[in-house]
């Protein structure tokens, strides 16, 4: 394997336990670059294990060690170079890594870090027990370290998390990611337009420039790997990009008309001035509109243009225009390529993320359809701010699903942060965003075609929530409004069957309802009528279960059921009673 030579060496940094050491040494392997730990030179140099230098020397003097040893490995090229837990804490250190390599940070959540390292204790007796696992909550203490370094970790290029993976796909995942990070970094042309006085004053700027900040994660198939931009105002950079990924010629924006009305010129115009031309095809908002008649219509205009197989296609708008358009872009031709510009939270964490493209048939949602990927997708934050109020409180409860299956830190995250994120600020948002965006990455990228039953999870809250759906002809609930409730049910049902404490199904409870969603059909009925919405108030439990019970996922057997063991932690169970569910169905009715 190769890494494009640009790139002079490689940094591994994290927490202890990640795995840094033996994922640096494979990566030098595979690639025949050399590898340094600097743990282990500060070791031979000094002729003593490290917690003896602590008790000896102090601290102080292992920082000069490390920084030392630091300087001496950043002089050398193409190098692997492991640091220390606390190394990149240090401004010096930070600085003279960033310039000479690119900082990939592997992530581990705290309970994991605790069962590396204690069997690693365990395992050899003869090493000293790391300072972390002598205190008296060594697990407690990891996450109060980990949390005060957490500012200096984010600071690195990359971040992988390396929980559940071996040694050698983390390994393959910086590789790829060194790859894939100088792909799409801005061409040496980019800089000319700047002074050369505030070139030569920022050098690590310079260094760091090499690197695109915006990606948020990479989506990876057997087909393709491509990158999620995630970043506040990051439209004006749409064109840029589309040119970096090697894309020219026509590009046909489709959106809808309230999307159309509030972006479209924007992005013509930002589309034209990186040369390519334009045409806009737009379409009546609504569910209704993602139908076989639209696509045609589209056909039709992509012909009259004489739309040829290398132009490209902008889906600009919410997961409506993002699975229309997409389907398009997979059937014409044959297939071209074609760009996602998500504009609704649902869209940005959810459709856009995992190549499902496709149109209803009036016999039934998403009926007609194709896996088919974009070259990339590019999430503007920013565009949220003229998103209604209920959509984008609808598009929470896939983000707080997304941290409910796989992510506890993300939960915290979440509920640190409710009303910063809830008044979109720019910062916390796209951090949120990407979060959300990459969690759904990492389970598309393990199973792209839903074969392997690992996208399975991603249906948390969707079983009831589907059902609440087609029970009231999807005129009563937004989407995340019926997964909130769906989540309730879920988490009720997983503590029915004694997976989940009433502690864990509360919290999931005062997290869902702080970013305004309904945790019950009494609340969701009692806020209907203090804003007078309208549409089918009827709700059956009968009619709940048998909408439950046809849906596509049941496959004509019993309803595979995602539950929850832990927050942060998915179960699929198939063993659920017919009668705990109408029993959670007829709790969710009288709260
Ligand atoms: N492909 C997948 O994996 C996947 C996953 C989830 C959902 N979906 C699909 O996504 C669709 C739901 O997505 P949605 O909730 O985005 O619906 P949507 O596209 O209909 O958008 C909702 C509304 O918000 C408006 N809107 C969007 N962005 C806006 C903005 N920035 N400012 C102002 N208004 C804006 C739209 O015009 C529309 O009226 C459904 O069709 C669903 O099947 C697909
Ligand atoms: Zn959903």
């Amino acid at each position: 394997m190769e890494v494009d030579k640009r790139i002079t060496n490689l940094v591994i940094a994290g927490f202890s336990g990640t795995g840094k050491s033996l994922v640096a040494k494979e990566i030098a392997r595979r690639l025949n670059w050399d590898f340094v730990d600097t743990d282990d030179e500060i070791v031979k140099q000094a002729g003593k294990p490290i917690a003896q230098i602590f008790r000896q020397e102090g601290e102080g003097e292992f920082r000069e060690l490390e920084r030392k040893t630091i300087r001496k490995a950043c002089r050398q090229r193409q190098t692997v170079i492991a640091i220390g837990g606390g190394a990149i804490v240090d401004p010096q250190n930070y600085e003279l890594l960033a310039k000479t390599g690119l900082i990939v940070c592997l992530e581990a959540k705290p309970e994991t870090i605790y069962d590396r390292l204690f069997r690693e204790a365990a395992s050899s007796p003869e090493t000293e027990v790391r300072p972390l696992l002598t205190v008296d909550n060594p697990l407690e203490r990891i996450r109060q370290l980990k949390a005060s370094r957490q500012p200096y970790y984010a600071k690195a290029d990359w971040t992988i998390h390396t929980d559940g993976l071996s040694i050698s796909e983390v390994a393959e995942e910086v590789i790829r990611a060194s790859r894939l990070l100088r792909r799409h970094a801005p061409r040496n042309d980019k800089e000319k337009g700047r002074s050369n006085k505030k070139k030569a004053h920022n050098n690590k700027e310079k260094a760091q420039s090499s690197i695109d900040k915006d990606i948020a994660c990479l989506i990876e198939t057997a087909t393709q790997i491509y990158p999620v931009f995630v970043g506040y105002d990051l439209l004006d950079k749409l064109g840029e990009k589309m040119k970096e990924a090697a894309l020219s010629g026509r590009a046909t924006i489709i959106s809808d008309e309230n999307v159309f009305s509030l972006y479209g010129s924007k992005v013509e115009g930002i589309l034209k001035d990186a040369d390519f031309a334009v045409n806009s095809f737009v379409l009546l908002p609504g569910e209704e509109t993602k139908s076989m008649d639209s696509a045609i219509k589209i056909y039709d205009s992509l012909v009259e243009h004489r739309t040829e197989r290398d132009d490209i296609i902008v889906a600009l708008g919410g997961g409506m225009v993002g699975d229309l358009a997409g389907f398009v872009a997979a059937t014409f031709l044959r297939g071209m390529p074609w760009i996602q510009v998500p504009t609704s939270l649902i869209a940005m964490v959810d459709a856009s993320i995992g190549g499902k493209v496709g149109v209803n048939h009036p016999e039934g949602k998403n009926l007609i359809g194709a896996f088919y990927q974009p070259n990339f997708v590019l999430a503007d934050v920013q565009t949220l701010t003229t998103l209604a109020r209920r959509e984008l409180t609808s598009g929470w409860a896939e983000v707080i699903k997304h941290g409910m299956i796989l992510d506890k830190e993300f939960v915290q995250f979440l509920e640190s942060n409710v009303s910063r994120l809830t008044k979109l600020e720019p910062e916390l948002l796209t951090q949120a965003i990407a979060g959300s965006a990459a969690i759904k990455a990492k389970v598309v990228s393990q199973d792209e075609k839903e074969r392997e039953g690992k996208r399975t999870i991603l249906n948390y809250g969707h079983t009831v929530g589907h059902g609440l759906e087609a029970a009231t002809r999807y005129k009563r609930f937004l989407h995340g409004e019926a997964v909130a409730i769906g989540m309730m049910g879920a988490a009720k049902l997983s503590q029915r069957l004694g997976l989940l404490p009433s502690g864990a199904v509360e919290r999931q409870q005062a997290l869902l309802q702080k970013f305004g969603l309904p945790t019950s059909l009494g609340a969701e009925a009692a806020s209907r009528r203090r804003g007078r919405k309208r549409g089918n108030l009827k709700l059956s439990i009968a009619g709940v279960t048998r909408a439950m019970e046809l849906d596509k996922k049941v496959k004509g057997k019993a309803i595979r059921w995602v539950l929850l063991d832990d927050i942060g932690k998915a179960v699929i169970r198939s063993d659920v009673h017919r009668e705990d569910v109408v029993a959670v169905l007829q709790e969710l009715v009288e709260l």
